[in-house]
This record gives structure tokens, sequence and C-alpha cells, in this order.
């Protein structure tokens, strides 16, 4: 076991949708979590506009830098990597995030490892409650993805068993939401909601459970058609809607569907540890129903703490640290932005192996005017 000041010490980069995070760790321990967030700026689209995070990005990128800087009580030089989300996200978002870390490693020479946004919220838990078990399973639930994953190594084996088939968890969510007029995102204020009204009020359908159906995959398009016609129906009748319970049966079915899958990937692997992430798992009652049903099915379950959850820079951080401990190879100068960056890709591993750790290249000159402006 190394020692803590022989852990690596990385900063991660993270830009793929409105959060402009900033996370710095040494091996597991977290040191800095800056995030700037553009999402009031999209709340009157209900959605987010991607030029405008793009922009948002560019404006907080330097300030959040010096921001994780100054809460971890490092230097950029003392720094043993720059990590960031190469994908998936929003192309014109990722592209800010890896020109900011491209720039920064070359600059002071230090290796760059542009890494996968999802394999990122399943290593996050490791700043939470320590190494991840191998393999583990994942649920990663959030605005734009619902998926099962089993990770026999989080650096280099990923694979996916499910996902959705058509709107992602979180989704389903803003979009109830925003029949209900609760505004954006729809997440919190349904979990907020749902406390007040009963579950079992209205029987709402659980996609994809019937016997012939795909076992691992999602699907919350049809839910979502269901709460919107229930509630059209009443307004039509001038009947009041009752909002807490419309909340509370819609969020009962997508976590009874979200941990029925997940306990049921587990058993069929024979992995005994389950790993919740991405912005959902911030949910109340998903929390509490998976808290149950692992128990009852002997399974330990591992969910960081809630704004370890929604999308930050820690986690780019955290598997960027993982990256360094296990040798992988750095990226090559050419990462690009991949917006649709296959699951299975942990981690975009250099081409030319020589140029992705050579750094003798880089120019004096340029290292002195970041170290003259940090
Ligand atoms: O991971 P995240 O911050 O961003 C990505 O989508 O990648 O997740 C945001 C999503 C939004 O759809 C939001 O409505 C949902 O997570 N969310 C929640 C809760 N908090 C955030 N959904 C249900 N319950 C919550 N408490
Ligand atoms: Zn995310």
């Amino acid at each position: 076991m190394a020692r803590k000041a022989d852990e690596p010490l990385v900063l991660g980069i993270e830009t793929s949708c409105d959060e402009t995070g900033v996370g710095i760790v040494r091996g597991h321990t977290l040191l800095a979590d800056a995030v700037a967030s553009s999402v009031d700026e999209h709340a009157r689209f209900g959605g987010v506009v991607p030029e405008v995070a793009s922009r948002a990005h560019l404006e907080a990128m330097v300030p959040t830098i010096q921001r994780a800087l100054k809460e971890a009580g490092v230097t950029a030089r003392d720094l043993d990597g720059i990590a960031v989300t190469a994908g998936p996200g929003l192309a014109g978002a990722l592209l800010v995030g890896v020109s900011a870390a491209k720039a920064f490693a070359y600059a002071l020479g230090k290796p760059l490892y542009g890494v996968n946004h999802l394999a990122s919220h399943i290593c996050v838990d490791q700043l939470e409650h320590g190494a991840l078990p191998e393999p583990t399973m994942a649920l990663l639930v959030s605005g734009g993805h619902s998926s099962l994953l089993l990770a026999p190594d989080i650096t280099a084996d990923v694979r996916p068993l499910g996902s959705t088939i058509d709107d992602a968890a979180g989704e389903a969510f803003d979009k109830v939401a925003r029949v209900l007029d609760l505004g954006f995102p729809g997440g919190p204020v349904i979990d907020r909601w749902a406390r007040e009204g009963d579950p079992d009020a209205i029987k709402f359908p659980r996609g994809l459970t019937g016997p012939r159906d795909p076992v691992y995959d999602f699907s919350f398009s049809g839910l979502k058609t269901a709460v919107a016609r229930w509630i059209e129906a009443r307004r039509a009748a001038g009947e009041e809607v009752p909002v807490a319970d419309v909340a509370a049966s819609f969020q009962e079915a997508v976590v009874d569907v979200l941990t029925r899958k997940a306990v049921r990937a587990c058993k069929d692997h024979g992995v005994d540890h389950l790993m919740i992430g991405g912005g959902v798992a911030a949910n109340t009652r998903l929390r509490a129903m998976a808290e149950r049903r692992c128990e009852d099915a002997g399974i330990t379950l591992r969910v960081p703490r809630p704004k370890l959850c929604t999308d930050n820079g820690a986690m780019v951080a955290a598997l960027g640290a993982e990256m360094v401990a296990r040798g992988r190879n750095a990226s090559a100068w050419d990462l690009s932005a991949d917006s649709s960056l296959p699951v299975t890709d942990p981690h975009v591993p250099g081409h030319d192996h020589a140029h992705g750790h050579d750094h003798d290249h880089v120019h004096e000159l340029s290292r002195k005017n970041l170290y003259d402006a940090g």
C-alpha cells in the first residue's frame, strides 16, 4: 500500500454537459471539487442548450481551475497528471474541456488522460467508499444516460449490459416535471413533491418488464406519455391535478424498474456490489428502495453523496488518478472530443505511445508563462 504522498495527484476537468467541473484528488482522497453550473441559463428553455453551455464553459474554465487549485492547496507544478472528459457528451461543450486540458497539460509538461464520462461516474465512488471491488455492477442514471454496466476493471474493462431504448431516467423526470409545470431540472422538485404523495395512488406502467422483454434494458418514454395522458384527462374534466400523488406514483414506477433490473443483473452475474451513480442517484426514493432490495439480496450498495453523483470534475480526477496508479498509457496530444465515445472505452490512450509520454518537446517558454500566470 503506497503512502498517501506517493498517491497520484490529478486534476480533472469535466465539461460534457452544463457543469464546468474541476476536481483535484490524491489517489482516493478528494482535495477539491469546484463546479460552475450554467443550469440557470437553460432553465427557461426547459433543457440544456448546447451553444449556451459551450460559452459558459469558456467563461468559467480558468476561474474554476484556479478555484480548485486554491481549494486543494496545491500548485499546478505538483500535479502528476491532467484528466479530462473526452466523451460522451455535447460535442461543443466537450471541446472546451479537452482544449483547456491539453493546453494546461502541454504547458506544464504533464501527462494528459482523456477519460470516459460514464466510467468517471462509477470511479467517483472511490472518493467516498474507497477502492471499488472488482467486478463492480453499476447503475448509471442521469439526464443523458440510463445504463447497467459491469466493470471488471474501471480503467480498462467496462461492459454494457443494458441501457435505455428511448428516454434517460433523468429525462423522464425532467419531462414529467414540465407537464406538471414544476420547472427544470425536474428530478429534485419531483423528489420533494413525492414525499407528500402516495406512491400507490396511480398505477403507472413499468416499461420493459414483460416476460419477453430484454432483461437489462430500460424504457421510460411510455411511462412519460402515460403520465401526460393521465394529467390531460384530469384537466379536461376540470378536475384538480394531485401533484404530489402524480409525482410519487411516477417516481415509484421509475425507481421500481431501475432497482429491480439492477439487482437482477447482480444476481445473474454473481456480483455482490452495486454502485449507483449519475444525477438521478440523488433521488431519495431510489436510494431507499435500492437499500432495501440490495439488503434482501445480500448485495452491498454503494452510492456516493449527491454532490459527487451529479456531473463534477472530481469524478474525472478520480478516474485519472486510477489510470496513473495502474500505469495506463497517457493520451496523445491529438486527443479529440468524441460526443459518442463508447462506454467500453474507459479512456482514450495515445495511439502514438512515445509522443504521448514525451514531454521534452514542451517549450520552456509556455511552461514559464503558465507558472507566472498561476
Ligand atoms: O448526472 P447529471 O448531473 O447530468 C447528466 O445528465 O449527465 O444528471 C442530471 C439529471 C437531471 O435529469 C435531473 O433531473 C436528475 O439528474 N436529478 C434527479 C434528482 N436530482 C437530479 N432525478 C431524480 N431525483 C433527484 N433527486
Ligand atoms: Zn453525467
